[in-house]
């Protein structure tokens, strides 16, 4: 499975916490684009796509959601909700995003400039390129 949980650099003092990422130093991409998802709902599903050719880590700044990951053989799913852990996804992951707590905030750093062609949006599309390599 090309995922893995990854504990952020956090310093801590009786001012509160400041976490920090480096591309190419805490997390193994140089770091071309930063997202966020915010007014989540409970009842609200995201992902559902892969990615031929990006890296991603995502971090749940505020509150909770479920991931599924799934690499066409084996189905995990991983809790993410701390602000010091970041999940790192590779290429060729299908990822579901279900459970938002409300109001959830996800930050999301990724290896490239967003490009709509190398989505993989259909499951069935998924199996295939997975069962080709
Ligand atoms: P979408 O892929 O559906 O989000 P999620 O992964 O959370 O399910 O993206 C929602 C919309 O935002 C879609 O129209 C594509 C657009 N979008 C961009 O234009 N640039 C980006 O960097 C991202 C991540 C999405």
């Amino acid at each position: 499975m090309n995922y893995k949980l990854i504990n952020l650099n956090i310093f801590g003092d009786n001012r509160g916490k400041l976490a920090v990422v480096e591309g190419n130093k805490d997390i193994p991409f140089e770091i071309k684009r930063v997202y966020w998802i915010f007014d989540t709902l409970p009842d609200q599903e995201r992902g559902k796509h892969a990615h031929r050719d990006l890296e991603q880590i995502i971090v749940a700044m505020d509150g909770a959601c479920q991931f599924v990951l799934d690499d066409g053989i084996k189905r995990e799913t991983v809790w993410l909700n701390r602000p010091d852990t970041g999940l790192y996804i590779g290429k060729n992951m299908w990822r579901e995003m279900r459970h938002f707590s409300y109001g959830c905030k996800l930050m999301i750093l990724a290896s490239r400039h967003y490009d709509e062609k190398e989505y993989i949006r259909d499951y069935d599309e998924f199996i295939k390129i997975i069962n080709e390599k």
